[in-house]
């Protein structure tokens, strides 16, 4: 995720291009940049870190040009740097970037082949140099050329040296709007970086291409059919608009979870031979043959992301499995060795007990990686080896769409090793990845719900304490549950694995005491509803969360959630979308301050 604005009209571009960067910044902060037509030719200027360091740079040389395109940056491919912060130059052209091109790697061979030569690690940079290799004196003709070979996700605005009095900018999977000036026109990822400029706005849809003049915008498809516009005036202030229309960033991020988990497979699933690769790791079998033992070291909703982890390695790659709180791990003097393989998870990478367990690992000899969502983090640094997850920027202190493609980063690598090591079959993997490539429609599916969640929770919110059980990994994904309603509703709340309750916690389970209860594993369905069946008969009250077409949970519970049905390994991506919003209404029923909990911040960099 990045925030990428365009300005052209009277004024100088620079000031409209850095105020509204920074109000895209929520969407990436690891380098900005402004690229502007000044006196027919481009003038770069951009640099890593925060906006702040651009604007220090700029200081009062800012450019005079009226046209010009921005970038911040959230890094996907290439560390946060310099060199690799948009936008991207090649000859007559200028291109910022949002998303990932997934073909770049080949695009770069051939024009390497044809001579181009390239200064940075990006994938966008690709996308410049295709252009200037497929123009031929006509700017639109050049970029249709180009989205007919680059794949991927992106939101695209190019400028030219020849063509002054334009902007050519559009969209696939990433957002772009347009807002209507009066003899100036603006580009922007988001509403919140124009709205100081104008009201007047239309949303791109994918696979539309916008010519912005001063004057207009000309939107047509590939194949040069015009396209015509509905106009809407925003009416969300500032603020609202920052958080896309939502109350809330934790209420945001539930929401880009679709999307969230489709990143995080782009590149690494073949849809065709439904296959799992990592490209990153290119593991071979030997190498997967030397490690005899795993640990997963992480912190907070991390650590629970990593017992969802466990399950899946053990049970699909069969190799023995730890999993470690990090500040824990660090002073236990673990049995870690050689054959070891260290898996460090964590969203900001900056973690410090995760950071000094991956620093105890690789001292004691183990091989690490690392799953995080910032590329150059120190996490990501310090590992061998890196997977990221690409959930984009996670604002809300608590950890949503972060957690579920770092279930979805464990799960897939469980598939890719099972298949190195040969513990499952192609058709288990297959069969697996088919299910994977459903999956972001029933997290939509399942966000449908919010209305019925929030009615179910209202009652919740006035209680003192919840129980969250379930087994295998109902039980994990209860830990999960039981952490987002602790930490931003301020509820006690405790998961229990559901066979665990009668070696001492049953006796908390009276009338009324609400018990959430996850039932998703088949193989131990029965007993999940014999635990059921124990709390009922305490009368506690009972909100069940099953898959569709199960008919039998009604029978026993007070209320029934249910997910589209899927495969067991896959549930837990399912189950925790209505745990993450139960936590989300009780904490506002409660008037909590849902995205800055009291006593939490972020990013743990303290011990
Ligand atoms: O950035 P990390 O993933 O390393 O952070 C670990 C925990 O601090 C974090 O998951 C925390 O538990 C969340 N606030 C939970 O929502």
């Amino acid at each position: 995720m990045c925030g990428i604005v365009g300005y052209i009209g009277m004024h100088k571009a620079a000031d409209f291009l850095v105020d509204g960067l920074s109000k895209l910044e929520y969407r990436g902060y690891d380098s900005a940049g402004i690229a502007v037509l000044d006196k027919g030719k481009i003038r770069l200027d951009k640099c890593v870190g925060r906006l702040e360091n651009l604007k220090r740079k700029l200081g009062g040389n800012m450019p005079e040009g009226t046209v010009g395109i921005g970038h911040t940056r959230w890094a996907t491919h290439g560390r946060p740097s310099d060199l690799n912060a948009h936008p991207h130059v090649a000859g007559k052209f200028a291109v910022v970037h949002n998303g990932i091109i997934e073909n770049y790697l080949k695009l770069k061979e051939e024009l390497l082949a044809k001579g181009h030569k390239f200064i940075s690690e990006t994938d966008t940079e690709v996308v410049a140099h295709l252009l200037e290799d497929k123009y031929e004196g006509d700017f639109e003709e050049a970029v249709k050329q180009v989205l007919r070979v680059i794949r991927g996700s992106y939101s695209l605005a190019f400028m030219c040296e020849d063509e002054p009095d334009m902007i050519i900018c559009t969209k696939k999977d990433n957002p772009l709007v347009i807002g209507l000036g009066e003899g100036e026109n603006f580009i922007a990822s988001d509403i919140p970086a124009i709205i100081n400029e104008t009201r007047r706005t239309f949303i791109m849809s994918d696979g539309e291409i916008a010519t912005v003049t001063p004057d207009g915008v000309w939107v047509q498809d590939v194949n040069g059919v015009p396209i015509s516009k509905k106009v809407f005036i925003v009416n969300w202030n500032a603020e609202a608009a920052e958080k896309g229309g939502y109350d809330h960033f934790m209420l945001k991020e539930i929401n880009e979870q679709p999307k969230a988990i489709r990143d995080t497979m782009t590149g690494r699933i073949n849809a065709e031979d439904q296959t799992i690769h990592f490209p990153e790791l290119n593991w071979t079998e030997e190498e997967m043959a030397e490690i005899n033992k795993i640990f997963i070291v992480a912190c907070g909703t991390a650590y629970h992301a990593g017992i969802v982890g466990k399950y899946y390695l053990e049970q699909l790659a069969r190799i023995p499995v730890e999993v470690d709180i990090a500040s824990e791990f660090r002073y236990r003097s673990p049995l870690v060795d050689g054959n070891s393989l260290t898996i460090v998870i964590s969203q900001s990478g900056e973690t410090s007990d995760t950071l000094a367990a991956l620093r105890e690992a690789k001292r004691l000899g183990a091989r690490t990686l690392a799953v995080t969502n910032v590329v150059g983090s120190s996490i990501a640094r310090e590992a061998d080896q890196v997977v990221y997850t690409y959930a984009g920027p996670e604002i809300a202190v608590a950890s949503t769409k972060a957690y579920i493609t770092q279930l979805l980063a464990m799960l897939m690598l469980s598939i890719y090793i099972g298949r190195l090591s040969d513990t499952i079959d192609k058709k288990l993997a297959r069969y697996l990845v088919s299910c994977l490539l459903e999956l972001p429609k029933q997290v939509a599916q399942t966000l449908e719900n919010t209305k019925l969640i929030e009615a179910q929770t209202a009652h919740y919110a006035q209680c003192n304490d919840v129980f969250f059980l379930g087994r295998s990994l109902d039980y994990a994904v209860a830990l999960e549950g039981a952490l987002k309603l602790k930490e931003i509703s301020y509820i006690h709340a405790e998961a229990y694995a559901a066979g665990e309750l009668k070696h001492g916690t049953l006796a908390l389970i009276v009338e009324g005491v609400p018990v959430i209860i996850i039932a998703t594993q088949e193989d131990i369905y029965d007993k999940t509803v014999s635990n059921l069946q124990e709390v009922k008969a305490r009368e506690a009250e009972v909100l069940a969360i099953g898959f569709e077409g199960d008919t039998s949970l009604v029978n026993y519970a007070d209320q029934v959630i249910y997910i589209p049905k899927t495969d067991r390994y896959l549930a837990p991506l399912l189950t925790v979308v209505p745990l993450q919003l139960f936590a989300y209404y009780a904490a506002l029923a409660r008037g909590c301050d849902v995205d800055k909990p009291r006593n939490l911040a972020k990013s743990v960099t303290v011990e």
